[in-house]
């Protein structure tokens, strides 16, 4: 891609397919998930290189908890690695690194560790990056409108002052603009609960490449597709 500058101002991506590498491969789903947490790690610099300045990956739904408890444990044991080596990330890269979905839903240790990390990185200016976990957009709306009730029922504000401002920032995206570009790997065309709020003048775009093999390539073919659309909404190109 010639001109980086087009790149859209915010990528959401749901990091799908895993387990189907895993399997293409002949290996357990779990090393998967680590080598798809690994390529996560190259794709922060990636996203930052090709001029993406907030970047939102979807890593683990609230239905995700259905999954077999190995594969859930190793999934938590992958987030705590994944969140730990954050501080090096944040601190060498000024990346501010956000936590968003329903935190207390987490286990006591990745709750503390995402406050820390949050607190750490919050004066960052460079790549913007939103990991969900625990996340699920009905979960999220849901927490909004009972903290918006609340606010009603101590008479902070009427039900004529509800406005979709106040909704969007009621939600664990509150002060980050809405994503451009929403990418899914592997092949699936829905949006499993997430974002969907935020989404509501999104371009998609969707590859049958597995997560955990999507790299620079596949980021700039998506951005490039991106701007070939028409678009009359959103944040400007
Ligand atoms: C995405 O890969 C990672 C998580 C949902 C945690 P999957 O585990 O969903 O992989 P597939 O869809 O089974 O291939
Ligand atoms: C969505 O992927 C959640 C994440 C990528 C974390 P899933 O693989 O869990 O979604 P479904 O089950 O196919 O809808
Ligand atoms: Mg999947």
């Amino acid at each position: 891609m010639s001109d980086i500058n087009k790149a859209p101002t915010h990528v959401a991506i749901i990091m799908d397919g895993n387990g189907r590498w895993a399997k293409s491969k002949g290996f357990p789903r779990t090393v998967g998930h680590a080598k798809g947490a690994q390529n996560l790690e190259d794709m922060l610099y990636i996203a930052d290189e090709l001029g993406i300045k907030y970047l939102t990956v979807y890593a683990f739904s609230t239905e995700n908890w259905k999954r077999s408890e190995d594969e859930v444990m190793a999934l938590m044991n992958l987030f705590r690695e994944y969140l730990r080596n954050g501080f090096k990330k944040a601190a060498r890269n000024n990346v501010r690194i956000r936590v968003i979905g329903y935190r207390p839903g987490l286990p006591k240790d990745l709750q503390d560790l995402a406050d820390e990390l949050e607190e750490f990185s919050k004066d960052n200016t460079g790549l913007q990056f939103q990991i969900a976990l625990n996340y699920g957009s009905r979960d999220e709306i849901t927490r909004a409108v009972k903290k918006i009730a609340e606010d009603v029922k101590e008479g902070k504000i009427n039900p004529e002052d509800i406005s979709e401002e106040m909704i969007s920032k009621h939600l664990d995206t509150a002060d980050i603009p809405d994503p451009d570009l929403m990418i899914r790997t592997s092949g699936e065309q829905r949006l499993s609960n997430y974002l969907l709020w935020q989404l509501a003048y999104t371009e998609f775009y969707y590859t049958d490449t597995h997560w955990p093999v999507f790299g620079k390539k596949d980021l700039q073919e998506a951005i490039e597709w991106y701007n070939t659309r028409d678009r009359r909404y959103g944040n400007a190109k």
